[in-house]
């Protein structure tokens, strides 16, 4: 058992031991009980979408006259995203940040969220995101399992990066081991651009990378800085090959001990923080790519379209799987400007 894994062990324990309990049966302004609301994530700091999940937790507890506390438990101390997923799925943890693909394990119609090149422009992504009614139904279907989502963040987009040998064609990802999130789906696309998918936890990808169990991984620019993996990695490929956001889930059952204005206020703050999470985001982008270039990692721009083409039988295989597949891909493209 590695460290990381005794660490989020322990933290199990201290959570069975209910530190983590929602309320703590003191009386706000309103006249309603103090509820606290703890929020795992597994990124650093420094990474962008900390002070986003900060600034939630600050206009939550703004805009409740201080009812309700959410207390940020960043850098996987919670555990890993299966970890935490789990502990919001039990009601044992409130909330957590969590990448759309690490729930593609919990609900499947999460996977459109991996299917590479299902969004075709930021300003696509964007509006899905913002609009459309799919978002909303895979957001909300998973409320009698325990959990269920309130929001999200952008997590840009992601490319393909590698230690040694650089990616610049489909017929160069032959025999590559690309380290994926544990999401079928995109294991299925790395599969389909002719490389070698590796499913493991974020936080086993550094030392993997280091020590040549896997040849590459696959993130956004903030993985080579925040996560540091452009220490290991030093070829950044631009295949944009997924938008996959960071979604913020929610316990069903701590969600039913809020009064609606305390919900509305959840909601109110996860859709603010977002907004400004989208200029910080872009901002982080350039910085990180900057730092990267400062680390030794060198970025190629490549002709995408091979990459596409690979993966264009995968929309298709999703669309068969059934009914609401179909109907979230045509939601999602009718946004397509
Ligand atoms: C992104 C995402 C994380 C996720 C990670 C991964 O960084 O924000 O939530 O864990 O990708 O590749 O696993």
């Amino acid at each position: 058992m590695n460290l990381r894994k005794i660490v989020s062990a322990a933290a199990v324990g201290v959570l069975s031991l209910s530190l983590l309990s929602a309320c703590n049966n003191t009386i706000g302004a309103a006249g309603n009980e103090k509820v606290t609301l703890h929020l795992a994530s597994n990124h650093p700091e420094e990474h962008p979408v900390t002070p986003s999940l900060r600034e939630f937790a600050q206009l939550a507890n703004e805009k409740s006259g201080q009812e309700v506390e959410v207390k940020v438990a960043a850098n996987g101390l919670l555990g890993g995203e299966r970890d935490v997923i789990e502990l919001v799925k039990s009601g044992t943890l409130q909330m957590a940040k969590v990448s759309a693909s690490a729930l593609e394990g919990f609900e499947k119609s999460y996977s459109i969220f991996s299917l590479p090149y299902v969004f075709q422009s930021e300003e696509h992504y964007y509006n899905v995101m913002e609009n459309s009614e799919a978002v909303h139904d895979i957001f909300t279907k998973t409320k009698d399992q325990g959990w269920f989502a309130i929001g999200w963040y952008s997590g840009g987009q992601r490319s393909i990066y590698t230690a040694n040998t650089k990616v610049e064609s489909t017929e160069d990802m032959k025999g590559m081991k690309i380290r994926v999130q544990e999401s079928p789906t995109s294991i299925s696309m790395i599969k389909a651009m002719g490389g070698s998918p590796t499913p493991m936890a974020f936080g086993e990808v550094y030392t993997s990378l280091q020590q040549g169990i896997i040849d590459g991984a696959e993130n956004n620019e903030m993985g080579l800085t925040s996560n540091k993996h452009g220490e290991v990695a030093k070829a950044y490929t631009y295949t944009e090959h997924q938008y996959v956001p960071d979604v913020l889930i929610m316990s069903t059952e701590a969600w039913e001990g809020l009064t609606d204005e305390q919900k509305d206020v959840i909601i109110e703050s996860a859709v603010e923080s977002a907004e400004s999470h989208k200029v910080r985001w872009e901002k982080a982008v350039i910085e990180a790519t900057k730092e990267a270039e400062d680390m030794g990692v060198q970025f190629y721009q490549i002709d995408k379209q091979p990459f596409i083409d690979a993966a264009k039988p995968l929309h298709e295989q999703f669309k068969a799987k059934n009914e609401d597949n179909a109907r979230y891909f045509d939601d999602f493209q009718s946004y397509v400007k």
